[in-house]
């Protein structure tokens, strides 16, 4: 099927484009590196978050100094960020990782989710990214990608068409560094070619001659998002 299909075309492009997207904490994915940088991405630009990633694990190198944080030089450093129940979570997330599980951060699904900050979206991006487990991290850039690929005009702000997206990906997922490699590939496509405005750049995608919304000139109206 469609979806089968897009997976290796999108690894292959991600792969040949991996130096136009210096992304530092693509560099050594450790599970506290992904971890950080997922919620500090979660509501933030990447290009606003490299200069944070870099002086928080400047100020707290690893798992241990973050549970033992001062919580005004936490504050200090998620200064400007927003949403400070972000940083919160990471201290408290962090007690717990020490205390249950010996500093090292745990890696299924579950037990990533059941830690203050990490929603399920998260928990998929660093279990993918870190451990190399086969989960797709359905957020807003998937939702788009596959609703255009497969021309799909269900809401894509009801939780059940991301369910049933996260079981259509499910299947074909890859085990090891290409779980986090496919994750990032939606992600940087839905950033970069596959553009929520404006017209996309379909002559540049790696999934256009896949993609029914390019064949039949419908980009724009996909995803569907019901209107309130
Ligand atoms: N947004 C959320 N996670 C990301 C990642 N790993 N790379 C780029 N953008 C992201």
């Amino acid at each position: 099927d469609t979806i089968g299909e897009i997976i290796s075309p999108l690894l292959t492009w991600y792969k040949g484009q991996a130096q136009t997207r210096q992304l530092p904490w693509r560099e050594e994915p450790t599970p506290y590196h992904t971890w950080l940088s997922e919620i500090m991405l979660q509501q933030t630009r990447a290009t606003a978050v490299i200069p944070y990633y870099h002086r928080f694990l400047a100020a707290f190198p690893d798992i241990a100094a973050l549970a033992a944080a001062d919580d005004e030089v936490l504050m200090k450093c998620w200064q400007g960020l927003g949403y400070y129940s972000r940083a919160r979570n990471l201290k408290k997330a962090a007690q717990v990782i020490m205390k249950e599980y010996q500093g090292e951060l745990p890696s299924t699904q579950k037990q990533l989710m059941a830690l203050p900050g990490i929603g399920r979206y998260t928990a998929n991006a660093i279990a993918s990214i870190a451990f190399g487990l086969p989960l797709p991290a359905v957020d807003g850039n998937i939702l788009r990608v596959i609703a255009r690929v497969i021309t799909c005009r269900d809401d894509i702000m009801a939780a059940r068409t991301r369910t049933a997206f996260e079981q259509l990906l499910l299947p074909h997922y890859p085990t090891g560094k290409d779980a986090g490699a496919l994750n990032q590939a939606f992600m940087d496509l839905g950033a970069t070619i596959c553009l929520p405005h404006g017209a996309p750049h379909c002559s540049r995608c790696p999934l256009a001659s896949l993609c029914l919304a390019n064949e039949t000139e419908t980009q724009q109206e996909f995803p569907q998002k019901a209107t309130a």
